[in-house]
Parts: C-alpha cells; structure tokens; sequence
C-alpha cells in the first residue's frame, strides 16, 4: 500500500515583513501545512521551511515611520508572525528570514552565475523621482488624479472609483506619497535578467507546457507569456533598484540593490539551507538538477508569475533544479466581498486567538472550501459557525463521547477485540487511499466530504444499536462492549483521517485512546485490549455566535 519514500520540500509563500498576518494570509499556510502533515504521516522525509520577506522599499519607508531600523522593524515583525504561526498550528520546521548572510551569498552568487551565462544587462531606464526625499518612487507611491474621471488620492495603476486602468504616468497632478512633491523623471542604470534571450524563452515554454504538471488554469496563463517560438511577450527582467534601498547590494555595482523579488525566492533555498546545516542534511544533494528529490512551491495566485517564469528560469540558468511543481490557490472573500478594514473583515490571525477562538475551526472550515484550482473561497461567517457545530462536534466529537463513557465505567476501558472485524470498521478503513489521494491531489473539500459521510455512519451505528438501551439490560453486557468498541475503533479511523486538518485534537485523541501518534499505515493497527483508553475529556468546546460579532468589532 505504501508508496516508496519520498522526498520532499515544500514552502509556501514569503509574506513580507510590513504587515500582520491575516486570515487570508492563513488558507495559504494551512492548506500547506495539512499537504506537510499528510505526508509526514505518509511515512515521507518532508522538510518545510518559510522565512519573512523583509527588502524593499515598503518595509524602508515603514521602518522610517516608526523612528526604527529596517532591521529592527523585521525582527519585531518576525516575532509577532512566528507566533501567529505557532499558533495556528503550522508546521515549518524552519522559519527564517530573507535578510540573512546565508541569503546575501546564494543571491549574489546566484546574479554572478546568470552573469556569466550572457543573461544580465545593464541598461539605463527613465523612472519617476522624488526630488526632495531623493529616491525613484515604485509606482504604488505615486498618486494623483485619475485621468479618466479626475477622482482624487488614486494610484498609479488604476483608479477605485471608476476602475480605469492607466500608468502612473497619465495620472494628473501627481504627487510622491512620501514627501508630497510632485515627482520629476530620471534616468538611471539598471539591471536586467534577459528572459528574452532564444533560451529562456525556450526553457519557459518547456518547463510551463511540457516539463511541469502545472494547474491547468495557470498552464494557460502562461501560454499567453511563452507563445509560440518568435511569438513570446516575455519582456526582460529588471531586477535591480536604486540606493537607498533595503536590500542586497549587487556585486560590481555600487549603489545598486538587487530588487525584492529576486533574492525572495531565494530566500526559500537561504531557509533550507540554514536548516541543513543545523540538521546535518546535504543542501547540495536537495538542488542540483540532477536530484531525485522534489521541491514544491505553496502561492496565492497574485504571484504566479513570479513562481512560473522568473523563478525556474533563474534557478535553472544558475546551475540548479527546478520546482517539481508550484500550487496556486484563489483569494480569500469574507461574506462574498473582498476583505476590507472597515467592515471588520480583515481579520488578523491574532485577533482570532485574542477572541478565542480554536484555530482548528478555522483550519477546518479552510479545509472544506479548498481544492486544487484557483478560485478564490468565502468565509462565510454563518456557515461556519454551522460548519464547525454540526461537522465538527455534532458528527465527529460526539461518537467519542457517545461511547468511552460506557467502556470506562464498565469495562475498565478496555475494548473488545473481536469486535474490530466489523463490516463497518471494514468499510471505513476500506477508505483509506481514497481519502490519500485526495489529500494528495489538494482536495481537502473532498476528502472531507467522505470523512463526513463515514462520521454519519458511524452515528447511524450507534443510533441504531443504542448503546444507552443495552447498557440497561444486565444480560447485553458483551453487546454494549462490541458496540461501543466499534464505535471507538470507528473514531479512531476518522481521527487518523483529520489528523492532517486537526493536529491538536487528534493528539489529544492519541493520548486518551493511549496509542502512539498515528501514521497512515496504522488504519491496520486497531485499537487493542491490551491498551486500555483513559477516560473520556471534553476534545473541542462549539462556537458560538456571538463570537463572530466580537470578533468582527476586534478587527475595525
Ligand atoms: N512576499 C510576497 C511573497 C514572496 S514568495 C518568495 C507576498 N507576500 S504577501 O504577504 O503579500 O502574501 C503572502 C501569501 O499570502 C501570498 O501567496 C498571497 O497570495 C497570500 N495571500 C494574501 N492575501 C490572501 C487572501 N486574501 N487570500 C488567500 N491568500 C492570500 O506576496
Ligand atoms: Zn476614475
């Protein structure tokens, strides 16, 4: 049953080191982590490993604001969003930082390899400029009038009013965010990674519609990129900025910083890196193009492109492997609208702990709403109190405690062995590798579905044995111990299977049915009267509404 092992690294995305965490920050860390987890429980060596995003020109200017160092600001930051990890229970067994001498190396001398290769080029570009703050301004720090319906206090790109779309440049009256002077232009050289050249076009066409098992909707989108040979719109890279800039200086190139997006990624490698050489594991043998190993990248679908054109191409002509595969998923909407401050909805991950809610509720109504595709899933605040009180607790929670209390008291929590061959056990257990490749394949909402649908079986069981009826009965004794034995042989199964999703109540499961820590092999290893259960303790409390309401006012 067991495939041979695997060996996998896994990471999702960076998230930048200016702001909190929020809940729609979290899909994207539990969706990866219950992808981890199952495979750690698959019995593969898997290494998970994330950082902060600290460089660039946002988290500079944020620092400044708040009479900090950029290097100060990130290490706070990088507190606060290593605990909100831990608390919700993501598993990376690394989580570092972009700004690292481990990242300062592999970037530079990953720029010195493309270098070498012909695909760097120095070019002199016009830009917009702050004359007093005395620095380019990336186009978000630009604002003015919209040049279709004149709306004030719009950026550059496109205005919210009337959803024109425009470059900063058509913008009327325009003015710099930071000092409020009108921006001048300026010419500067930067630098730029030639995806234009015949072979990387080449490259991406292969490795985006041939090589990589790409989601279909991001296969096509990156179609229209490649095109046909003599066809691509692949424009080259610019991946330098100018000083000031918090970043990695570029060799050979005073004043020149290599721009955020190049050494992120990167950071990825810096991450793991810095993990090997703490764990004793050989970097090399995980990044050489040549591995067996598997590498796959966790992202939200704003940064595909980064993830599918400029990313493999910049491992690949810099002597590494490539991603066996990247995993796009959609947005996050609150009640069908995107997630807005004053509405309540963008919730930080911390305000949720605050409020106290379980963050297996959220890790649960998360798994229900993902698949494999792109599209984006609501939180829908009604179906998930609904969600939570009737999968969780109604279907799932209950069959615990519907039969430990008897075999406690009765039985000196000891299950019956010969109860364990059982039609429905068999049934449930039958279920194992379809649940496997589902969670494999990302469709937690599937497999869910399934887990569910076994839960109301087991309750059909117990309803229909009626435990509560037997145990009145002094002659059934043997009755009321095979059915609650099942009953609890039948939650274990479920447990085993939401392990992924539940780690923190699935522990607490382990420990009162006093049985290891459950791999996916031990469907097989049924519950034993060698082992006696300990009694019964309350696993998860229900929400309750008013909950919501409070934690909607945290968040205004
Ligand atoms: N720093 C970059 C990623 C660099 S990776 C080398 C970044 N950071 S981010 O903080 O803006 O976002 C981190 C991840 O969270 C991204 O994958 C992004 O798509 C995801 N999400 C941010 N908001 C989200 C939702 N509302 N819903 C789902 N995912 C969201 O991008
Ligand atoms: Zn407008």
């Amino acid at each position: 049953m067991s495939s041979p092992k695997r060996r996998l690294l896994v990471t999702s995305a960076l998230p930048y080191a200016n702001g909190q965490i929020h809940i729609g920050h979290l899909v994207e860390y539990v969706q990866t982590d219950i992808w981890v987890r199952f495979q750690r429980m698959r019995g593969h060596e898997v290494h998970y490993v994330g950082a902060d995003d600290t460089h660039g020109t946002p988290i500079m200017l944020r620092a400044e604001k708040e009479g900090l160092t950029p290097k100060e600001l990130i290490a706070n930051v990088w507190k606060e969003h290593k605990r909100d990890f831990d608390d919700f229970l993501i598993s990376f067994d690394n989580y570092y930082t972009t700004d690292s001498t481990e990242n300062e190396t592999l970037s530079q001398s990953i720029y010195l390899k493309l270098r070498d290769a012909g695909l760097i080029e120095k070019r002199a570009i016009e830009q917009a400029y702050d004359p007093v703050k005395e620095m380019f301004l990336p186009d978000r720090f630009i604002k003015g009038e919209c040049p279709k319906c004149g709306a004030k206090d719009q950026y550059g790109d496109s205005c919210e009013k009337c959803g024109a779309t425009y470059s900063p440049t058509d913008l009327k009256n325009p003015f710099s965010v930071v000092s409020g002077a009108t921006p001048i232009k300026k010419v500067s050289d930067h630098y730029f990674f030639k995806l234009s050249d015949p072979r990387c076009e080449t490259f991406l066409r292969e490795w985006t519609q041939v090589k990589t098992p790409l989601q279909p909707e991001a296969r096509n989108k990156m179609k229209e990129w490649v095109g046909q040979p003599g066809d691509s719109k692949l424009g080259d890279w610019d991946i330098s900025r100018d000083a000031p800039y918090f970043g990695f200086e570029i060799p050979d190139a005073p004043g020149k910083y290599f721009y955020v997006w190049l050494d992120a990624p990167i950071g990825y490698y810096a991450s793991f890196l810095n993990y090997c050489q703490s764990k004793g594991l050989n970097f090399e043998e995980w990044v050489r193009p040549d591995t067996t190993t598997e590498q796959y990248h966790f992202i939200g679908k704003d940064i595909l492109y980064f993830h599918t054109l400029f990313w493999p191409a910049t491992l690949h002509f810099a002597g590494y492997r490539t991603p066996t595969n990247v995993f796009a998923h959609g947005f996050l909407t609150v009640d069908g609208e995107k997630m807005s401050k004053s509405r309540g909805t963008l919730i930080s991950a911390h305000s949720v702990i605050e409020s106290g809610f379980n963050p297996e509720w959220f890790r649960y109504y998360f798994a229900t709403k993902l698949n494999d595709s792109m599209e984006d899933l609501d939180l829908n605040l009604q179906d998930f109190v609904a969600r939570v009180n009737s999968d969780l607790l109604g279907k799932y929670i209950n069959i615990a405690s519907r039969s430990a209390g008897f075999l406690v008291k009765r039985f000196g929590g000891v299950v019956s062995d010969a109860a364990m061959a059982n039609p429905l056990l068999t049934e449930i257990a039958s279920a194992s590798e379809k649940i496997a490749a589902l969670y494999e394949a990302r469709e937690y909402a599937k497999a869910l579905r399934n887990i569910m649908e076994l839960a109301d079986k087991v309750n059909a069981f117990v309803d229909e044995n009626k435990p509560w009826e037997i145990a009145k009965d002094p002659e059934r004794e043997a009755d009321l111990q095979r059915v609650c034995s099942v009953t609890l042989e039948a939650f274990r199964l479920l447990s085993l299977y939401l392990k992924p999703v539940l780690p923190r109540v699935t522990a607490g499961v382990e420990d009162f049915l006093s049985i290891p820590a459950m791999s996916w092999n031990d469907v097989t290893k049924p519950l034993s009267s060698q082992t006696p259960i300990k009694p019964y303790k309350h696993l998860m409390t229900r929400v309750e509404a008013p909950q919501i309401e409070a934690l909607l006012a945290a968040n205004l």
